[in-house]
């Protein structure tokens, strides 16, 4: 029998990562997760493992930073990874502003920790996490990934580093293969309920705050900015149920195995654009819950309206989302009725 592919999962305890980290043991990978729990619980981990039934023992969790370099080469020295999927960074834009240096810390230098110890193990496979960030605000739509690039904060400028240095790191040595993922904006939670979004502190992102006003955790939703070139005059983002997303990286996998791939990158979104009052709209439905609007200014560094094209991914990755903000509304609110504190009230129970 041939041992099943084993993939390192970095950040595989956070919103996206658990999510991949599913799809994966239910794809047959075998897969090891590393995360330092900055921005995650490690009930995440377990509840995947509940929801992979049998599965659920190839799934293994080591709470560790990808800067501490021993430990990861001490992790690299025990187990033969086929390729990587690097979840793990720092994501809150407005704290990217106030604290660059720990975005380019953790971001950049956890990046470049990964790299020197797969290169040392010969391990030259990896599935990056970028962001529709580097888009900036874009002057065409729907965004195709020959775009000029740009980045707003600190946060994005990590992305678009990361993302060159991967593309430098190619040039250097072909024996590379990277597939760099630009996600649009996640949302949604798995069928179950089970695993979902658990941002630590007060949400930055739209869909994780409106399901702290739904469950009462915030009394109102800000609407940053009415007054732009909309259907409304509110923001218009690409949303993307995140068990598609989770589903593009098994994709993104089967890439990489791929001959005559070398550096590429793919845009993961839906290609449909939805704006701010739509998905709050969507969401009442869904959850029968009034959400309360406070209309204020634009939030600074905002683009107006972004979403995919989603040619490329179709094409080359043969990978298209299914579900549609109907989905993506109704998954978040079965997670977040049965989860109000996501995983806190378990981890308390398990004194973790
Ligand atoms: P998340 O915060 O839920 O997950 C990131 C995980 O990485 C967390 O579990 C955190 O504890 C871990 N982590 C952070 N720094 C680490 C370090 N130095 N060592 C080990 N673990 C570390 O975020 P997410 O939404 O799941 O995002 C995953 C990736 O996708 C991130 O790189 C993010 O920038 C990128 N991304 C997210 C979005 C989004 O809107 N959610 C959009 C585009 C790109
Ligand atoms: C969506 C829309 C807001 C919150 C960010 C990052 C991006 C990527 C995804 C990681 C916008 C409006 C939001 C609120 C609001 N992350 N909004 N009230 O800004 O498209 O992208 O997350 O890579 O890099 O920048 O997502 O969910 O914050 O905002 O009105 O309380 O909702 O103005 O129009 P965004 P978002």
């Amino acid at each position: 029998m041939t041992r099943p592919m084993c993939i390192l999962v970095t950040g595989g305890a956070g919103y996206i990562g658990s999510h991949t980290v599913l799809q994966l043991l239910l794809n047959g990978y075998s897969t090891v997760v590393v995360d330092n729990l900055d921005n995650s619980s490690e009930v995440a981990i377990s509840r995947v493992r509940e929801l992979a039934g049998d599965r659920g023992r190839n799934l293994s969790f080591h709470k560790m930073d990808i800067r501490d370099k021993p430990a990861l080469e001490q992790l690299f020295a025990s187990t033969k990874f086929d390729a990587v999927i690097h979840f793990a960074g720092l994501k809150a834009v407005g704290e990217s502003v106030q604290k660059p240096l720990m975005y380019y810390n953790n971001n950049i230098v956890g990046t470049i920790t990964l790299l020197e110890v797969m290169a040392a193990y010969g391990c030259k496979k990896l599935v990056f996490s970028s962001s529709a960030t580097v888009y900036g605000w874009p002057k065409e739509l729907p965004c195709t990934e020959e775009f000029p690039l740009s980045a707003a904060n600190p946060y994005g400028r990590t992305k678009l580093m990361i993302e060159e240095m991967c593309r430098d790191v190619y040039a250097s040595d072909p024996e590379w293969k990277f597939v760099l993922l630009r996600y649009f904006n996640p949302v949604g939670a798995h069928p179950s309920g089970r695993i979902g979004e658990d941002p630590h502190g007060i949400p930055n992102n739209l869909m994780p705050f409106i399901q702290h006003v739904a469950v009462g955790r915030q009394p109102a939703l800000k609407v940053f900015g009415t007054d732009y070139s909309t259907k409304d005059g509110t923001g218009v983002r690409d949303y993307i149920h995140v068990v598609d997303l989770a589903d593009g990286h098994t994709a993104a996998l089967a890439k990489l195995s791929d001959p005559k791939i070398g550096c590429e990158v793919y845009n993961l979104g839906t290609g449909k654009g939805t704006s701010v009052l739509e998905m709050v709209s969507a969401f009442e439905k869904a959850s029968g819950k009034k959400i309360p609007l406070i209309k204020t200014a634009r939030r600074p560094g905002d683009a107006e309206i972004v979403y995919a094209s989603t040619t490329k991914a179709e094409r080359e990755l043969n990978w298209k989302a299914k579900y549609g903000i109907e989905e993506m509304c109704r998954d978040q609110w079965n997670w977040a009725s049965r989860n109000p504190y996501g995983y806190q009230t378990e981890a308390k129970k398990l004194g973790a």
